[in-house]
């Protein structure tokens, strides 16, 4: 491809994710050009026209009526939902497209196989929305170890604690409690990303064996507090109590991530509060109905342990119901350490050093103002540039998530729930 070109990008599934990536062709048009959409939502359709001022025939109604045109794009951005990642890109592939797929690629072994298969057989790269490798904090722990400092990684530790709003919106109330809209549990869904770091930090040995316990701690009718109703805003009389009324959460404090529940009801952000009240009140909307009494599938809490060929281990919990949102990490290698809270952009490293005072040197990585970026630490726009790069034929950076690459921490996690299910019996990994 002519490099002064901008990659001819169409987008599938303009959901939240997509709109985060598309906008890039925004801010960086000598890189990229949105020059379709598809979409089954209408209303997603005409927000990408309007954005990237489309012709009505590069408007498509579906990822696969996109998939049956003459190809005219260089690569596509997919962005659908979790069950339909698999089935939406294996056409794309075969139409000879190159494809940035959302997380997580695929919902089990034989799907994932497919979509490997797939992509080896047509020679198109898919790159996985891993974004958080391309966190300046994780790219730079990688870079660490790469360089050898820490010598032979024997331990990494890692937990993401995941904040009351966030858990209750998505993985309580949302589209990810419910596996027949988002087709996995917690561990997919949500931790894929940390595993993908776990694996990808490793990457010196390959997992031999893995275990998992987890499972509904707190989010159970028992844990309701007494006389707790079953709507927060219809009937319940210890709703101003509660850390978890709708009310309190998603009206009087609609900052932390009440976005998503406007999003996938198809109610504009800035719409009248009385309307999100009549919202929240419908019987039939899950966001209104107590935390207590969703009947949950997935797991709030889950651990997770890892032995690796060479003798190393890993070990991940995710808690479910946190004061706040964070992701820990503590590397623990032959030479030295390496820890730090990705929401604090800054990690330290202490070295074995025998003639120093304490017996070790101790050294503070802070990342400077402006690479910390957002919840993802500027992942999102980092990713689409590497997948720019890999499209033009260029050598991708010490992050890419290609397909082959993203296996090894999928197939954990995929284990991992195989060993839930056995009550946590260590189960060998199969990669
Ligand atoms: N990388 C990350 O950090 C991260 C964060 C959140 C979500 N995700 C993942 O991103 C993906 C999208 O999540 P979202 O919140 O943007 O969801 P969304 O519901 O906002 O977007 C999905 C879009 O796909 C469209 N769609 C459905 N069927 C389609 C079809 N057959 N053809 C074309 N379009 C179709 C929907 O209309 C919608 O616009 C999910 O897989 C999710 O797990 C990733």
């Amino acid at each position: 491809m002519e490099n002064s070109e901008p990659v001819r990008i169409a987008v599938v599934g303009m959901g939240a994710r997509a709109t985060i990536y598309a906008r890039e062709a925004l801010t960086h048009p000598d890189r990229m050009r949105i020059v379709a959409v598809a979409d089954t939502d209408p209303a997603h359709v005409r927000k990408a026209r309007e954005m990237f001022n489309l012709p009505p025939e590069r408007c498509f109604s579906s990822a696969e009526a996109f998939a049956q045109a003459e190809p005219f794009a260089d690569a596509v951005i997919n962005g659908t939902m979790d069950p339909l990642h698999v089935a939406t890109t294996v056409p794309l592939l075969r139409r000879g497209y190159d494809v940035l797929l959302e997380k997580p690629f695929a919902l089990n072994r034989p799907q994932a196989d497919e979509l490997l298969a797939c992509a080896r057989e047509t020679g198109r790269t898919v790159m996985v929305c891993h974004v958080l490798r391309y966190a300046p904090f994780y790219r730079r722990l990688k870079e660490l170890i790469l360089s050898g400092a820490l010598g032979r990684i024997l331990n990494i530790r890692m937990a993401e604690q995941v904040s009351y709003f966030h858990a209750s919106v998505s993985y309580v109330r949302g589209k990810y409690a419910s596996p027949e809209i988002c087709g996995s549990g917690m561990l997919l869904s949500k931790c894929c990303h940390d595993i993908d770091l776990l694996a990808w930090l490793m990457a010196e040995s390959r997992p031999a064996r893995v275990s998992s316990v987890g499972s509904v701690f707190q989010f159970t009718p028992q844990g309701a507090p007494d006389g707790a109703g079953e709507r927060c805003l219809s009937d319940c009389p210890v709703e101003r109590a509660c850390p978890y009324s709708a009310r309190r959460l998603y009206l009087e404090h609609p900052q932390r991530w009440a976005a998503n529940i406007w999003h996938d009801s198809g109610m504009p952000a800035h719409a009248p509060l009385d309307e999100k009240e009549r919202l929240l009140r419908n019987p039939d909307n899950a966001y209104g109905r107590c935390v207590y009494r969703q009947n949950l599938r997935i797991v709030d809490h889950q651990s997770m342990l890892v032995c690796f060929e060479n003798g190393a281990t890993a070990t991940f919990d995710m808690n479910g119901g946190a004061s706040a949102s964070s992701r820990l990490i503590h590397i623990t290698g032959t030479r030295g350490e390496a820890a730090g809270r990705f929401e604090d952009g800054v990690f330290t490293v202490s070295l074995i050093s025998p003639e120093s005072r304490g017996g070790r040197r101790v050294e503070t990585v802070t990342l400077s103002p402006g690479e910390e970026g957002d919840a993802h630490g500027g992942g999102d726009q980092l990713v689409v540039a590497d997948f720019l790069t890999l499209v033009r034929g260029g050598i991708p950076s010490v992050c890419c998530t290609t397909l082959e690459d993203s296996m090894v921490g999928h197939c954990l996690v995929f284990r991992a729930e195989e060993s839930r299910a056995q009550g946590g019996a260590m189960l060998p990994y199969e990669g």
